[in-house]
């Protein structure tokens, strides 16, 4: 049986262009456009990449940003001072901190402090518990994004088993949430989960949202399935890249471990993913590419609400 790929490319464009047409009509109506305001901590190189990735699509589809940098010596009191700052200006719809956060800083109590209606990125316990009680709220990005590809590739969620791998507060939980809104039964697995590959085997659909490469492996996947690869992982071992690449992919993946000395690869091994389920989001250019798409959407759904 055949693995449809699906790529995250052509949903996130179709999401930015819905969101570029709604915020052209909103400067041509309103006579305002959204304001992002991303806050980021520290050198750290993949949120350098992720906020960068913000903006630059903040640009694309016509939402102001503001970028806020700080070195990591920044203290918690000091953060705290810049959310409130952002709460408080009227012209700021969204506010994102970047995560992780240095150890040092109270990452939760600098969370709390935003305005839940500002709250871009769905992490405010105000917003967790709307969702979890099944009420509009902004919900978090990736896995709002991976519903987003599911229902645009017509894949059915009600009644289906759904399996999720991780219980993060970014992903593995409002996934749970967001997928038994469609009406899937869901269940949620991680680090202690006894006999792993005899739950996920048995999931219509699987989403990995471990933070391993390559951790779900044949065993794992039931035939036919969709899996969800949420992970986006460094590979620095030319023999793990053996195990996960197939063939055609693979030249091109030790070349980059050599040139830059990693590549990009998910939780799911490519290799079992595509000999085995029915769909696959591979990594990069899977559902990575659609969390940028829904914090454009959150910016303006959140400029909406306020601005009324
Ligand atoms: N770090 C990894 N994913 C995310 C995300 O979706 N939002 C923020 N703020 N930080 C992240």
């Amino acid at each position: 049986m055949s693995c449809t790929i699906l790529r995250g490319t052509e949903f996130a464009e179709a999401i930015k262009s819905e969101v570029k047409s709604e915020i052209d009509r909103l400067a041509r109506e309103r006579g305002y456009r959204p304001c992002l305001a991303v806050v980021r901590v520290g050198e750290d190189p993949a949120s350098a990449v992720y906020v960068g990735n913000k903006i630059k699509s903040s640009e694309e589809v016509g939402i102001i940003s503001e970028h806020r940098h700080f070195d990591d010596t920044v203290s918690s009191d000091e953060l705290l001072r810049v959310v409130q700052e952002l709460n408080q200006r009227d012209d700021v719809d969204g506010i994102l901190v970047q995560l992780p956060l240095p150890k040092r800083v109270d990452e939760r109590s600098i969370l709390e402090a935003i305005d839940p209606a500002k709250d871009v990125d769905g992490f405010h316990p105000m917003n967790v518990g709307r969702l979890s009680q099944g009420h509009a709220s902004l919900v978090p990005c990736t896995p709002a994004g991976v519903i987003e590809i599911l229902k645009r590739s017509k894949i059915d969620i009600e009644g289906k088993h759904a399996v999720i791998v991780g219980r993060s507060n970014i992903v593995g939980k409002p996934m749970a949430m967001l997928l038994l809104r469609e009406n899937a039964t869901v269940t949620i697995c991680h680090s202690r989960t006894a006999d792993l590959p005899a739950i996920t085997s048995q999931a219509d659909i699987l989403v990995a949202a471990i933070g391993r490469a390559g951790f779900v492996r044949d065993e794992h996947i039931k035939e036919a399935a969709t899996v969800i690869d949420v992970g986006i992982n460094r590979v620095d071992d030319a023999d793990l890249a053996r195990e996960l690449f197939t063939d055609d992919d693979l030249p091109k993946r030790l070349a980059a471990i050599e040139k830059r000395g990693f590549t990009l690869a998910g939780d799911v091994s490519y290799k079992d993913a595509v000999a085995k389920a029915g769909a696959f989001t591979p990594v990069p250019g899977g559902v990575g590419l659609l969390t940028v798409a829904m914090l454009m959407k959150n910016t303006v759904d959140a400029a909406k609400a306020r601005r009324t």
